[in-house]
């Protein structure tokens, strides 16, 4: 079975390759009814797109052209298929990857994979985070679905190599980090988190970091025991973004080191509901969203393509070699990683949420339409600079 689509019900396959004509997806399962605009996905791409300070100089416009499944502005039901071009392709710094694989990337796993008269060297082919355009694109369509239950989903970077965020963030905050350069929520960390990534330009190299994205809002009941749970889905989901080494919910790994009394969240009256009253599970239990926020974290490897020199072997002449990797490369993947890492929860919860019945799955009424325009543009105005 090949591995380019994702989801049950709302279904997205991506396709195109980092230096072809186009990236795009294909949605299926998008209920009839949803409006649906070029602006709401730009609106949505702008946050992942290269060229600005801190990140890959790749100059992308990102601008998407809608294909098919759109009538008179709303969707049809029938699938959406969304291409954005590559309009600022430079294959000329991956001649020297041609002969020599770089460490820490797929060059070599693919070589072995598919054979080297049939690798795509340029631009990192199909194992390129171009890639990951396909899949913030078809999140334009299922955070939008999400606004029916007003379930906003933000992220932000809570670690960039040393530097970790040590203070509690509200999700205001959160949400206001995409207009950072660095997706950082604070302001002084900010400051920090910039002096190290000149640091690290100046060098030739690169940094990890984590990621942290939260859904609040979300409806209770999301998640299908016992293969489907929302963190089994979740897990997968993020673990598919390239680069991505470590995922978790919650306390995550934090828990190990506590007692039960510590970790078990205390069950509580909130006005006429039952809930929790620390969200310690990050909004999971039994692999069943609780009704509070949705909070997962994920770690992020450096950019593996970096100036600083490093030993790999030269496939023309099998002998050993070094390769320094010039070309426009993120100095820190983590931070257009928190726009992917969004992407991919809310494709997660969106298909939950049909699956649930939540969501219709054929068609939105004109109220549950115009209810799910009224939250987007809440969403898309707020925290504007
Ligand atoms: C948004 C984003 C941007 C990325 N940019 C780069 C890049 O500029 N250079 C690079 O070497 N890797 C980059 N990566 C990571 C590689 O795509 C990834 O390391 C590679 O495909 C190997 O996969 P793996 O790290 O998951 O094993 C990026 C990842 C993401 C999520």
């Amino acid at each position: 079975m090949p591995g380019n689509s994702f989801g049950k019900m709302f279904r997205i396959t991506t396709f195109g390759e980092s230096h072809g004509p186009v990236v795009g997806v294909v949605v299926d399962g998008v209920p009839a009814g949803l409006q649906l605009s070029k602006e709401d996905i730009e609106f949505e791409l702008s946050f992942r797109k290269p060229g600005k300070s801190f990140v890959s100089e790749r100059k992308e416009i990102d601008e998407p052209e809608i294909l098919s499944g759109i009538y008179k502005g709303r969707t049809t039901g029938a699938p959406v298929a969304i291409v954005v071009r590559n309009t600022d392709v430079d294959s000329s710094s991956y001649e020297e990857i041609r002969y020599k694989p770089r460490p820490g990337h797929a060059d070599l796993a693919y070589i072995k994979k598919y054979g080297y008269e049939n690798w795509d060297y340029r631009g990192g082919g199909r194992s390129s985070a171009r890639e990951t355009v396909s899949r913030v694109a078809a999140s334009a369509l299922a955070k939008k679905l999400l606004m029916l239950t007003n379930t906003w989903i933000a992220g932000h970077l809570i670690s960039l190599g040393p530097i970790e965020l040590n203070c509690n963030v509200s999700f205001e905050e959160i949400l206001c980090s995409k207009y950072s350069p660095l997706r950082c929520s604070k302001k002084d960390f900010e400051e920090k988190f910039k002096e190290l990534v000149k640091d690290t330009l100046a060098e030739g190299n690169s940094y990890g970091g984590i990621v942290e994205v939260v859904a609040v809002n979300p409806p209770a009941g999301l998640g299908e025991p016992v293969f489907d749970k929302i963190k089994a889905d979740l897990a997968k989901a993020i673990m598919s973004i390239p680069a991505v080494v470590g995922f978790e919910y919650g306390l995550g790994f934090k828990a190990t080191k506590m007692k039960g009394s510590e970790v078990n969240d205390e069950i509580i009256k909130k006005g006429n509901s039952i809930g929790f009253k620390y969200n310690t599970s990050g909004g999971i239990l039994g692999g069943i969203t609780t009704g509070e926020p949705i909070v997962v974290r994920c770690a992020f490897k450096p950019t593996s393509s970096i100036r600083i020199p490093s030993k790999t072997v030269n496939l023309r002449t099998n002998e050993d070699t070094l390769i320094s990797v010039k070309g426009r490369h993120d100095p820190a993947v983590a931070v257009r990683g928190v726009s992917v890492v969004e992407a991919m929860m809310s494709l997660v919860l969106v298909d939950h949420a049909i699956r649930a019945g939540i969501v219709p799955s054929v068609k939105l009424n004109n109220k549950d339409s115009e209810k799910i325009e009224k939250n987007w543009r809440r969403y898309i105005s707020s925290c504007k600079p």
